[in-house]
């Protein structure tokens, strides 16, 4: 097939802020991809979704299908964006559509979601400007973060507050710093696990991945922070988590924690793949955090290629999967369609 990746790439600004591309994908994940592809076949075109002027790209090329991986460009639905001109010209694409990657960006929004189907999420409140009063069901610590960022843009140990003077200056940072809502939680004390859904015709959950930050204690951090993210395995920094997977749960935990990710990525209505960050309270309480339809695919630090590295997946077969489900997904789409 003849297939063009969009993506993100990384630069090198020094007039941007240091998390400024902690989202976008960098060169060796892109070249990742490309190789995966061809190695099965496939030809391959690769463009910027924030330097190309897509709608003028796609109408003047029409691949067989578009492997999207793009951040698009900064704003409240960028991640929509890809999918929704790709829908408008009719070009198939992998991955979730504009409204899921729209509902998953906005983590608040997400929540409720998750709050409508049973499916537990740590208490919260949105703040939008700063003077709202604080909603007295919720307990100290809390945690204070951007309604719509990712790679915990924003996310450090001061994020974690437990009183409401500090509570309040951070989300009055945040809101200012990131020009967005703050989201302030409950934090959840207890083990960091992530699952991932691969779909190969029926949605599958990876063995889940724990990790585990009891190893990090000379570096201050002690969850998945922006610096902990950013500099993850770097030893002089002490940042060094520990990845455990299988994570270390006995079966019914394991078996509690795969259902609600499942149940998580239906609600949300993502396709093909998505990741889904939970804390495992003290009680096995499994707390989504968020949804990620669009994980990152470095195969070498990011976390769901190690989850399908733990299935016994090459990364060349889980690139290749994506594409085949997307594929199925069109041909059951077209015949629906067909048949109406
Ligand atoms: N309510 C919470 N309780 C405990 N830890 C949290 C909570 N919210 C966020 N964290 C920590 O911060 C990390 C990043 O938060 P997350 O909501 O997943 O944002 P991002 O989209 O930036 O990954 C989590 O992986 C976890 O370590
Ligand atoms: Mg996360």
């Amino acid at each position: 097939m003849q297939i063009v990746l969009t993506y993100n790439l990384k630069k090198e600004d020094k007039t941007k802020p240091p998390d400024y591309f902690s989202e976008y994908d960098s060169k060796e994940t892109i070249a990742a991809i490309v190789f995966a592809l061809q190695s099965k076949g496939h030809q391959v075109e690769t463009i910027d979704a924030v330097e190309t002027d897509l709608i003028a790209y796609f109408k003047k090329n029409h691949p067989d299908f578009v492997f999207n991986i793009a951040e698009g460009r900064p704003g409240k639905f960028r991640e929509s964006e890809v999918p929704a001109i790709l829908d408008y010209l009719n070009i198939p694409y992998t991955g979730s559509d504009s409204l899921s990657l729209a509902i998953a960006l906005n983590k608040a929004l997400t929540k409720k979601i998750l709050r409508a189907e049973n499916i537990p999420t740590p208490r919260f409140q949105l703040f939008s400007k700063g003077t709202e009063r604080l909603n007295r069901n919720l307990r100290f610590p809390l945690i204070v973060k951007p309604n719509r960022e990712g790679s915990a843009k924003g996310i450090s140990v001061f994020s974690v507050v437990n009183s409401e003077k500090d509570l309040f200056k951070k989300i009055r940072e945040i809101i200012s710093l990131y020009q967005q809502e703050a989201l302030v939680e409950e934090f959840i004390e207890g083990k960091e696990l992530t699952v991932g859904i691969l779909e190969n015709a029926t949605p599958t959950v990876l063995p889940i991945l724990e990790i585990d930050f009891s190893n990090c204690q000379q570096s201050g951090e002690y969850f998945y922070t922006w610096r902990m993210k950013e500099y993850q395995g770097n030893r002089e920094l002490g940042l060094v988590p520990i990845f455990h997977c299988p994570a270390r749960l006995d079966k019914k935990t394991e078996e509690a924690v795969k259902d609600v990710a499942l149940r998580t990525h239906r609600a949300i209505g993502c396709s093909d793949i998505s990741r889904t960050d939970i804390r495992l309270s003290h009680d096995n309480t499994p707390y989504v955090l968020e949804i990620n339809p669009l994980p990152g695919l470095n195969p070498k630090d990011s976390n769901f290629p190690l989850m399908a590295y733990a299935a016994g997946m090459k990364y060349e077969d889980l690139i290749e999967t994506i594409l085949m489900n997307a594929l199925l997904r069109r041909r059951r789409f077209l015949e629906s369609i067909r048949s109406n």
